[in-house]
């Protein structure tokens, strides 16, 4: 019927593929990759039936009135006033409205990059996305610097940036966000409560330093969009994680798409340590039930898709 089915015996094969073979087959896969136009499209449209990414991507200042409560995405109990900083900075139009790209990188945030010397490789596409406002001057030669399109979870504020207490901490966001220029800065606001304070301050930062960087807060039902196309693809995620959202949104405006930084393994295929993060100690548990996402399962499910030519997967070297 054409419906793009990942069975989960497809998944377990690539499952044994990933665990037994070492990095011989996997690599073959690599070598041997080409496009399938046809698959790109027939996903593209199935997706399509679940969301519109170039609406979906952001609400837009027609959406709501400053005072305006809604209700969190994944926690309908509480609310979230949405204030006059956050109407302003609302787009008055999709930022993706009618962009279309030959060619796009979605960079994941594994150590897997670390020493890849994919730089320049993903700096070559036509459009890069990149994920949690990470670092990349630091790790130029392995992860690029080209940005067009980067997220930033509220818990980034806290994480990266100190909760803003001091003013060297609110320098360096503000440093980072200048380099960006006129990129879209996707801040997932509308989730869960917790950030709120995070996302007044970082908008109020971007008001007062007027930053040029477009803003963009991602629809009240994107995530149970996504989620909706997954599982009806018999991919049993508990809540998609940024990449895979970046992912499924790509697929929206990209004729090609290449991931980067996406391995959720403790080890590499020769059983070297990998950093869950190219550039921080953050420490994280695979396979935890606790953890919001099923990493190890998006990633056999990306990998099935790169051996069916509907993205390329890249975890090894650039030449
Ligand atoms: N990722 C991966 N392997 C890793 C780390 C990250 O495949 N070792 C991918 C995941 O798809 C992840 C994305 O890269 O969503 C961005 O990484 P990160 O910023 O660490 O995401 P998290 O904050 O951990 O998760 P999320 O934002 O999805 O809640």
């Amino acid at each position: 019927d054409g419906e793009l089915s990942l069975s989960r015996s497809m998944i377990n094969s690539s499952d044994k593929i990933i665990r037994k073979s070492g990095s011989s087959i996997f690599h073959h896969a690599v070598e041997g990759w080409k496009i399938n136009s046809s698959l790109v499209m027939e996903i593209r449209k199935n997706i399509l039936r679940f969301l519109d990414a170039e609406r979906d991507v952001s609400v837009v200042k027609s959406s709501f009135k400053p005072g305006d409560v809604i209700h969190y995405v994944l926690d309908r109990r509480r609310t979230l006033n949405i204030s006059q900083d956050l109407h302003s900075l609302l787009p008055e139009v999709s930022p993706m409205k009618n962009r279309r790209f030959k060619t796009c990188a979605v960079v994941g945030n594994s150590g897997i990059l670390l020493d890849s010397g994919c730089g320049r490789e993903i700096d070559s596409h036509d459009f890069v996305i990149r994920c949690n406002l990470a670092p990349v001057v630091e790790f130029a030669a392995d992860v690029g610097t080209k940005s067009d399109f980067i997220t930033m979870n509220p818990s980034v504020v806290q994480r990266a940036f100190g909760g803003f207490q001091n003013e060297t901490d609110r320098e360096k966001f503000v440093h980072r966000l200048s380099m960006l220029n006129e990129s879209v800065l996707w801040i997932p606001a509308f989730m869960v409560k917790g950030g709120e304070k995070h996302v007044e301050w970082v908008n109020a930062l971007i008001l007062k330093n007027k930053l040029k960087v477009r803003t963009a807060y991602p629809s009240l039902r994107l995530i149970h969009a996504v989620r909706g196309y997954w599982l009806t693809n018999k991919v049993h995620i508990k809540r998609p994680s940024t990449g895979l959202l970046m992912y499924t949104l790509a697929t929206r405006f990209c004729d090609e798409i290449h991931l980067y930084g996406f391995w959720p393994f403790p080890k590499d295929l020769h059983g070297k340590p990998v950093k869950y993060h190219y550039y921080d100690d953050l420490k994280y548990q695979y396979f935890s039930n606790a953890s919001p996402h099923r990493m190890p399962l998006e990633f056999k499910t990306l990998y099935v898709l790169h051996n069916r030519g509907a993205l390329k997967l890249t975890t090894g070297k650039c030449r």
